[in-house]
């Protein structure tokens, strides 16, 4: 053998152990426990210093937040939060502060329900956290905050199963589960109408929001894992007001490698020069979260039940987790299935590398891709809402700020007025 100059001999050392180190750090994740661990992050949360029954220490005002337990029919308890409204909250400062407040057994005898049943005009937006932490984690409270500003909008947040105070273990199905769960409570016993709710989902929160409105465009989809567990009563076809996506991706396994944990660590990417070995670490991928084939199958079912459908997706361009170029993708697959048969109208602006052209919206890039209604109200169903897809990638906000953020505020708000 020919002598190495040591220090040659110290860097060949050094590529090699990391090479083994990474090569067992993939091998330990083709374990399903582990897996599912450094996926959902679920034990990762500050529940140990922050105590979620006293939203006050998260800057809400006394009884602004009810806190409650939701069932899910596979027999988990959801830990919940409904938070009010400022106006509301305003109009009925003396009566909300004299309640009793704390987790209620049952939120339709509180204060925050009789609010919210008593408007003609309330309106719900459903939050889909990302992975990691609980509802109260990071941004999620500002996220809460921005949207309560909203006038008449209340908001619902649980933690999925195993995150926070909730019981059980998170899986694929078992988030779907938990989330047509919440989105069902909402429409039945809160008796709230599909068009006076938007569906907000960040990060892994885009693929439940996806599976979500699915399941309600489409009850009877095959493209929902078999083993989600349905709620007893089937709805009719339901319609949103509108379907908000912040920092989507198009599947996990295409998430995953170029996915850097907080900007700095990839996962797969170090794989891409060999893609057989990619191939066979794909394969062993539990839980998929196939988003942009869910909303493809939504976009078609909407079309097939003449359902009026708003989806709009928000990215940010310094998003360092997840790169905005995956949520373009998203929108592309959209944009492919409104293309197919149907007349419909398409915007793309985007701005050059030179920054002269300007872009309408978005700062960076705007999209939309909209069926053009003929014939005007009562042609398509919702009011004669016809189906609406966009795209915006706004210039910052990075990859959970951007939840709190004005341009996320402007698509809710113009989701509750296009019905
Ligand atoms: C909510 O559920 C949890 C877990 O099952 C339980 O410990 C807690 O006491 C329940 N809270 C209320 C208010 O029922
Ligand atoms: C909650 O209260 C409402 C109204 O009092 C009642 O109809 C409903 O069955 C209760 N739900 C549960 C889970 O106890």
């Amino acid at each position: 053998m020919i002598a190495l100059d040591p220090i040659l001999k110290k860097a060949y050392w050094s590529l090699a152990s990391l090479g083994g180190i990474y090569a067992v750090f993939i091998i330990a994740l083709l374990n399903p426990w582990i897996q599912h661990h450094a996926l959902y992050a679920h034990k990762i949360h500050s529940g140990f210093w922050h105590d979620l029954n006293q939203p006050e220490s998260f800057g809400f005002a006394r009884n602004q937040i009810t806190p409650f337990n939701l069932s899910t029919p596979d027999g988990e308890t959801l830990y919940c939060w409904h938070i009010l409204p400022i106006d509301a909250y305003a109009a009925h400062e003396r009566e909300i502060t004299r309640a009793p407040g704390g987790p209620a057994d049952n939120f339709t005898t509180t204060v925050g329900y009789k609010l919210l049943k008593e408007d003609p005009e309330s309106r719900i937006v459903i939050n889909f956290h990302g992975n990691a932490g609980h509802l109260a984690q990071g941004w999620r409270t500002s996220t809460y905050s921005a949207l309560a500003s909203l006038p008449h909008t209340h908001t619902l947040a649980c933690d999925y199963r195993g995150f926070g105070f909730s019981t059980g273990r998170p899986s694929e199905p078992g988030i779907l589960t938990d989330s047509i769960a919440l989105t069902h409570y909402a429409l039945t016993s809160l008796a709230q109408p599909a068009s006076r709710t938007v569906l907000l989902g960040q990060s892994l929160g885009t693929s439940v929001a996806a599976g979500v409105a699915l399941h309600f465009s489409s009850p009877s989809t095959l493209e929902l894992p078999f083993s989600v567990t349905r709620p007893a009563e089937t709805l009719p076809p339901q319609s949103f007001a509108g379907i908000v996506l912040i920092a989507s991706f198009p599947s996990l396994p295409e998430l995953l490698t170029s996915y850097r944990i907080r900007g700095v660590l990839p996962i797969l990417a170090p794989l891409r020069p060999y893609p057989r070995i990619g191939k066979y670490v794909e394969k062993w991928i539990v839980d998929t979260w196939p988003t942009a084939a869910r909303l493809t199958a939504l976009v078609a079912a909407a079309k097939e039940e003449k359902l009026g459908l708003r989806l709009s997706v928000l990215h940010a361009r310094d998003d360092p987790d997840i790169n905005w170029k995956l949520g373009e993708k998203v929108f592309e697959a959209l944009e492919k299935e409104m293309l197919r048969g149907g007349q419909v109208a398409q915007t793309e602006e985007r701005r050059s590398v030179i920054g002269v052209d300007r872009v309408s919206r978005g700062a960076f890039v705007y999209r939309a891709v909209e069926d053009v209604v003929v014939g005007g109200a009562d042609e398509e169903g919702a009011g004669g809402r016809g189906r609406f897809v966009e795209l915006e990638i706004v210039r910052y906000g990075g990859h959970n700020r951007v939840v709190t953020y004005t341009p996320v505020m402007l698509a809710v708000k113009r989701a509750f007025a296009s019905v």
